[in-house]
């Protein structure tokens, strides 16, 4: 089984919106956003993406959210009409929400709303309750929600007690003994960026807990737009791989974060979980206008 992680496409659209919309925290973003940002991340290196993922044929995409800039419903709607390119369709993409598709509180279910098809769990619960569970094959795929809107100049992240409770139930239900777990996250739960104190998760270290005491095969974020790869230590002293990924659009001057997608396969195990075989990274090629694997193959 071939799954992709993308992450952080901050695509832009502003078309038909109201000056009225930026009488809050979106007018500093959206100074930042003509100024810079709007620059770097650019919606026809994701449709570059899209059509490598569509060529890569992998059986699952995982996106760790910031698909939005400030939240705008131009924005979520064309960030939804790029996400509709990708062949497998959305039971076979999962999306989480990240903290710019939080941006505002009159913003806080506009990723539910147009994402819903892309981050239902299986059983039929509504986005009302996060973590989002689907199940597909030897996967089982917890989505947690950790964007919140925040004051001016603030990026912080949350799980919250309620979240935590049922991620850990999901963890440890019998029915998924066999299936490899994967939780997906916006805000990195480790390491540097994961403490700082206006753009980290503020209850990391619950969510650690959890991992612990009930352990998972793979954990995915985005908020930081580079390559990380941390471990976390699970029961027994298993290994669990805390990845992020670079943005999936951008193409600004930092070589470091580049666009990049990951492609993981994920092997059977007789009798017991599957594990993670090997992880691949696909790099956006300015010259070529198209994306590669690693030392430049096709
Ligand atoms: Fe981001
Ligand atoms: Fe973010």
């Amino acid at each position: 089984m071939r799954l992709a992680h993308v992450s952080d496409l901050h695509l832009l659209s502003l078309s038909g919106v109201k000056l009225s919309e930026f009488l809050n925290k979106r007018w500093l973003g959206g100074v930042n956003l003509l100024f810079n940002r709007g620059h770097s991340y650019r919606h026809e290196i994701f449709d570059a993406l899209v059509d490598d993922l569509n060529e890569q044929r992998v059986d699952h995409v995982l996106c760790t959210g910031d698909l939005t800039n400030l939240a705008l419903k131009p924005e979520f709607r064309f960030a939804r009409e790029r996400f509709d390119r990708i062949a497998l369709g959305p039971q076979g993409v999962t999306c989480i929400p990240g903290n710019h598709d939080r941006y505002v509180r009159s913003s806080e279910r506009m990723f539910e709303e147009f994402f819903a098809p892309y981050c239902t769990s299986d059983a039929g619960t509504s986005w009302e309750s996060w973590p989002v569970l689907r199940v597909r094959g030897e996967l089982a795929i917890i989505g947690l929600s950790t964007g919140k809107p925040s004051p001016w100049l603030m990026a912080y992240g949350r799980v919250g007690a309620e979240q935590l409770a049922r991620l850990e139930h999901f963890l440890r239900d019998l029915r998924l003994k066999d299936k490899f777990r994967m939780v997906l996250l916006h805000h990195p739960p480790l390491g540097r960026a994961a403490g700082e104190f206006h753009r980290g998760l503020r209850d990391r270290r619950e969510l650690l807990a959890v991992l612990e005491r009930a352990g998972a095969e793979l954990v995915l974020h985005g908020h930081e737009h580079l390559d990380l790869r941390a471990e976390h230590v699970g029961p027994l002293g298993t290994r669990i791989p805390v990845h992020g990924i670079q943005s999936g659009s951008y193409g600004g001057h930092a070589a470091q974060r580049l666009a990049r997608y990951r492609i993981y396969r994920i092997e059977p195990q007789p009798g017991r979980r599957p594990v993670l075989a090997h992880a691949t990274l696909r790099a956006w090629d300015a010259a070529r206008g198209k994306f590669l694997g690693e030392g430049g193959s096709g």
